[in-house]
């Protein structure tokens, strides 16, 4: 069973922690996967596993004391937004959190512009979801401070996205050279429009095993395309199991169907279990977001290949490098 993070030995290049203002992070948003290039995707993940090995061994430090993060949360999270408290917690910072903004002014109609500058009237950065697409842009539009984008609508998720790439580089060691298979809601799921757009910048070949209705959308197989990158759908997951990499399985965004209908037909038909796993790669990585609801059989979670809950935590150790890196600490 592979531990967390166990192919990078230490490395000798102990970031320097401390006041970095001129860092090309520190204070910038995170609003789209399309901003970062692979020498800044390297630079995070060297961030993150220094961020492992200070969390291994003493657990939170106080790099970010003083500092507040203002959680804002327009649709409901259980990962992301624990994640993003427990990594400025973690840093010694503090957290406003607004997980349920039926208790809040946005209920009295207030505008998201006016909700992010009354927050960044007390905090130092904003971690925003919210249900349209575009809302991180334009709340970065109005803001002073950083906004990290949390998922806007099925737009993109980008720090999922960084979590989900260094969970693949960690898992295999590499990303260079590998195929990778997204299974599921390809056209409502955000995670996957940030994670195929990431992995267009690294020499992979995609599969997408969707119904018809449900794959990715034309556009960002364009964008992907630009990138010479190969990519093929496929209605049925068997004809390209043997040759995948990293599954990525996604659940059916059910919140975006205007038809319940539709969304219970799909019910049952893509799901993984241990019959699956037989037939897949020995060295296989299954990842998923999660939730999830049926994609995943609970008897496949006993399959060393099966690293949606190491995931989990490789996004705690991303999260830390991110807050780190746009409030100039590292
Ligand atoms: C995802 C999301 O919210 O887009 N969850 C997450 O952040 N890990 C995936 C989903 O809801 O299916």
């Amino acid at each position: 069973m592979p531990k967390l993070i166990p192919r990078l030995p230490s490395t000798n290049s102990h970031l320097p922690f401390g006041d970095m203002q001129n860092s090309p992070f520190y204070g910038i948003d995170i609003i789209t996967v399309k901003q970062f290039d692979r020498e800044q995707l390297t630079y995070i993940f060297e961030v993150a596993h220094e961020m492992y090995e200070m969390v291994s061994r003493v657990g939170s430090f106080d790099l970010l004391k003083g500092k507040i993060l203002a959680n804002l949360f327009y649709q409901p999270s259980t990962r992301t937004s624990s994640s993003f408290t427990s990594a400025m917690e973690r840093l010694g910072g503090s957290v406003i959190p607004i997980n349920n903004v039926s208790y809040s002014s946005v209920t009295k109609g207030e505008s998201l512009p006016d909700t992010i500058r009354t927050l960044e009237a007390f905090a130092d950065v904003i971690v925003l979801r919210h249900p349209e697409v575009g809302s991180s842009a334009l709340a970065a539009k109005y803001a002073r401070k950083p906004i990290i984008n949390a998922g806007d609508g099925v737009g993109e998720h980008p720090t999922q996205a960084l979590l989900d790439l260094f969970t693949i580089h960690e898992e295999l060691g590499r990303v260079d050279g590998i195929t990778v298979t997204m299974m599921g809601d390809l056209k409502y799921g955000r995670t996957v429009h940030s994670l195929a757009r990431l992995l267009s910048l690294y020499n992979v070949k995609l599969n997408y095993v969707a119904p018809e209705n449900l794959c990715l959308p034309d556009e960002i197989k364009a964008e992907i395309g630009t990138k010479g990158i190969p990519q093929d759908c496929f209605a049925d997951l068997t004809p390209v199991l043997p040759e995948t990499d990293v599954l990525y399985v996604t659940r059916v965004q059910k919140e975006y169907f205007e038809d319940p209908a539709q969304h219970e037909s799909l019910k049952g038909s893509y799901v993984i279990t241990t019959e699956t796993m037989r037939q897949a790669k020995s060295k296989m990585v299954l990842m998923h977001p999660f939730p999830r609801v049926w994609e995943i059989d609970m008897a496949v979670d006993a399959d060393p290949r099966a690293a949606y809950f190491r995931q989990m935590e490789y996004g705690l150790y991303i999260r830390m490098a991110l807050l780190a890196m746009v409030l100039g600490k590292a």
